[in-house]
């Protein structure tokens, strides 16, 4: 176990029904596996991360395998590293992290949001689930090999701390044209992603190693998976109500996706 107490972060011992540190805090493990390790203190918000709506979407729409030739060249990419220790942060409904535990000895995942580890634990008993926060992992240092950030924050200074020395950090972000057609009829005028600022954080804790690209259709044959699509991006809240009511109304959908794998070593 690799687990560190989230208030005076002692080694923390996982049992069946509870988790506990030398110094008597302890956390009760969830009916569905999971251990709730976010401080009440350390939350900004009552109920942080994905609310149940865009987890039960992304859930179906993953389920559906839209994204599997993503997840695959995900896998295609740990596999030769061979991690005795692989840590999914922001994992949500855990649909990736399930399919990256089949390449790993051991599997931590975590997700800032309840309701999305709710789903996540009922995958898989395997994999230690816990709810917690990228900007304070309840790891110990330097026990991780290969880390994964799909489209979740990264806080470069806590992956590098729980990351061992030549360990991986697979980072995935969206590429430019990522659901284009469905950007495009969301907005008056599709702006290219924010560049992400965790790239100028990561240099003094990793070297960039490479990047590949995945850009595949995808279509959506009914109005379900199209909403569901469109529940689990952000762009369901930033779009104006009437341009989403408009595309809720269509009966299939086709857009393209394109996704960027970045892979950093730890220095
Ligand atoms: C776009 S979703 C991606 C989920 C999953 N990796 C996937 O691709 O299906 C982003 C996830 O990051 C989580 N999240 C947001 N802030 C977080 C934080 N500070 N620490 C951990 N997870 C966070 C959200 O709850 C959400 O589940
Ligand atoms: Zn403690």
């Amino acid at each position: 176990m690799y687990l560190r107490c989230p208030l005076c972060r002692e080694p923390l011992q996982a049992g069946e029904k509870t988790a506990s540190c030398s110094h008597g805090h302890s956390f009760d493990r969830a009916r569905e596996g999971y251990f709730n390790l976010l401080p009440v203190q350390k939350k900004n918000s009552l109920d942080p991360g994905d609310d149940a709506d865009m987890v039960a979407a992304r859930h179906d729409f993953l389920e559906a395998g839209f994204y599997a030739p993503f997840r695959d060249t995900l896998s295609a990419l740990i596999a030769p590293l061979q991690p005795g220790h692989l840590l999914d942060s922001g994992c949500g409904e855990g649909w990736y992290s399930t399919a990256f535990s089949a390449l790993s000895k051991n599997t931590t995942a975590f997700d800032i949001s309840k309701n999305a580890l709710r789903r996540a634990a009922r995958r898989s008993r395997d994999i230690s689930w816990l709810v917690a926060s990228s900007g304070d992992i309840p790891l110990g240092d330097a026990c991780v090999d290969v880390a994964t950030a799909i489209f979740s924050p990264v806080t470069a200074a806590e992956s590098a701390r729980v990351l061992k020395s030549g360990g991986s950090l697979l980072i995935a972000a969206p590429g430019e044209k990522h659901l284009w057609e469905l950007r495009e009829a969301l907005y008056e005028e599709v702006r290219p992603h924010q560049a992400e600022k965790w790239q100028e954080e990561l240099a003094p804790h990793f070297n960039f190693h490479s990047e590949s690209r995945v850009q595949f259709r995808v279509d959506l044959p009914d109005n379900a998976s199209l909403r569901q699509l469109l529940t689990m991006t952000p762009h369901y809240w930033r779009a104006s109500r009437e341009k989403r009511n408009a595309v809720e109304q269509l009966p299939s959908f086709s857009t393209q996706a394109d996704f960027r794998i970045l892979s950093f070593r730890k220095a």
